[in-house]
């Protein structure tokens, strides 16, 4: 960005990285400084800024700069949230440089799509700038890193608008302008109907209005109408807690200290997990038995052995065991009603839980709170409208994976009438494919 225009000026932590972009450009001035300290003190001001941020998670963002990155938003009105990652700051930060009327663009992670701090940026860009432009681009910009990356423009600062314009592309082309044939959609409706996301608008709008008329629908019930969903057990070292049958056999660990159990989303693969899914995978010797000891259980020779052992030793000095009151006693062990994928590839699973298992927290654990409608509802499990639900209510990994959170599980939608199935369908498969997965199978769910 710094090659293309003569009179530059970067700012880049890295020393090496800046020495190179002084060789790239020598007419720029390029300072190897923290940004955040340096924009908390520097009196320059820009009629124009492009930034392809870090994407750094909340928890590796600390220290000073983070401390100059707080302070730049809190004096923008904006207060990071604990879970912000820090390009969000750049943005505001870079923002708040610009001259009247100046413009900027930058590269983002394609979670400003969908995450949930992503809606006080997008307020904050909207309350600063008379235009702001998101582009979706679908391959990869940088193919080498995980993340998709989407492009945001904006102009006018000191402006302020109340809609979002938004354009696909599906591959980023080098181009003068941003692209012009966009949708222009107002806030209100985003907030109002996908809680700030941007992610809906990737599917065409007659499929978000036959999805937003079948969720008004009287019929229409959200998951968490009619469940509790949450996520499993945390053992601390899983090995160790987790035994096969030869296990069991060498440490002569007593029955009524062992509970079946679901480890992996992978588990799922069919729609109920019953006596013959255990048998199967005691016959695999998987370690599908959490060893379960409620605190003061009385515990035989055998277990206290087991405990003691090279394995007991390295598990109690496993962090989540350290600070439980007692190590070798699981919290949160419960036998759900059913079991849902945390994350799924072409399809989320739902599995109904016959065989009295519990879960860990790589699954999620789904309690029944009003029967009635959860018999009315989950038969439309495999209906092509809660699977659009589960696209437009989770969001991409990466790989090809879609993850639902439990907020985001909370709001599937079920509904027994949609009038345009095709659209839906349709609408589906183009959020499978923004999401890199075109393994379309059952292609008949209806
Ligand atoms: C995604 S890379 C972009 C590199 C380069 N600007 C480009 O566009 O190709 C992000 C850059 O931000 C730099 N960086 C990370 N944290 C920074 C900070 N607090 N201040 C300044 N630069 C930072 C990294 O060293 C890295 O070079």
């Amino acid at each position: 960005m710094l090659a293309e225009h003569t009179n530059s000026r970067g700012i880049e932590r890295d020393p090496y990285t800046a020495w190179r972009a002084r060789e790239r450009n020598p007419n720029a001035r390029v300072d190897a400084t923290d940004f955040f300290l340096w924009a908390a003190d520097t009196d320059e001001r820009f009629d124009c800024a492009a930034g392809n941020p870090p994407f750094i998670r909340s928890q590796r963002f600390k220290g000073s700069s983070k401390a100059a990155a707080r302070s730049i938003c809190e004096a923008e009105g904006v207060t990071l949230s604990g879970l912000s990652s820090a390009w969000v700051a750049f943005l505001i930060a870079t923002s708040s440089l610009l001259k009247l009327g100046g413009r900027m663009a930058f590269v983002v992670p394609a979670e400003i799509g969908h995450a949930p701090y992503a809606t006080a940026l997008i307020e904050y860009l909207l309350g600063s700038f008379s235009k702001v432009q998101v582009v979706a681009v679908r391959e990869k910009i940088f193919p080498r890193i995980s993340e998709d990356c989407w492009l945001l423009y904006c102009e006018g600062r000191g402006g302020r608008t109340h809609q979002v314009h938004f354009s696909t592309l599906d591959s980023f082309m080098e181009c003068p302008w941003p692209p012009t044939d966009t949708e222009v959609i107002s806030w209100a409706y985003l907030r109002k109907n996908w809680r700030g996301r941007l992610r809906p608008l990737l599917i065409p709008p007659g499929a978000r209005r036959a999805y937003l008329e079948a969720a008004a629908h009287s019929d229409a019930t959200r998951f968490g109408d009619f469940a509790k969903i949450g996520i499993g057990y945390i053992t601390g070292d899983n090995d160790f807690f987790h035994l096969s049958r030869s296990q069991i056999a060498e440490h002569q660990v007593p029955d009524e200290l062992l509970v079946p159990t679901v480890r992996r989303g992978a588990n799922l693969v069919c729609n109920v997990i019953d006596q013959t899914a255990l048998e199967v995978w005691d016959a695999e010797d998987q370690p599908c038995h959490l060893l379960c000891i409620p605190t003061g259980t009385e515990m035989p020779l055998t277990v206290l052995r087991y405990l003691e052992s090279d394995a007991g030793q390295r598990a109690r000095a496993a962090y989540k065991c350290r600070v439980r009151p007692v190590w070798y006693s699981v919290p949160g062990v419960t036998i759900p009603d059913y079991f849902l994928q945390y994350m799924s590839g072409s399809e989320v699973h739902l599995s109904a839980n016959a065989a009295g298992a519990a879960c860990t927290n790589s699954i999620h654990a789904v309690r029944i709170t009003d029967v009635e409608r959860a018999q009315r509802a989950l038969p439309l499990w495999s209906s092509v409208l809660t699977k659009l639900s589960c696209e437009l209510e989770g969001h991409p990994l990466g790989g090809g994976m879609l993850k639902l959170e439990p907020r985001e599980a909370q709001r599937i939608l079920f509904q027994p009438y949609c009038y345009d199935w095709e659209v839906i369908r349709e609408a589906r498969q183009v959020l499978m494919r923004w999401r890199h997965q075109t393994d379309f199978t059952n292609p008949t769910a209806s």
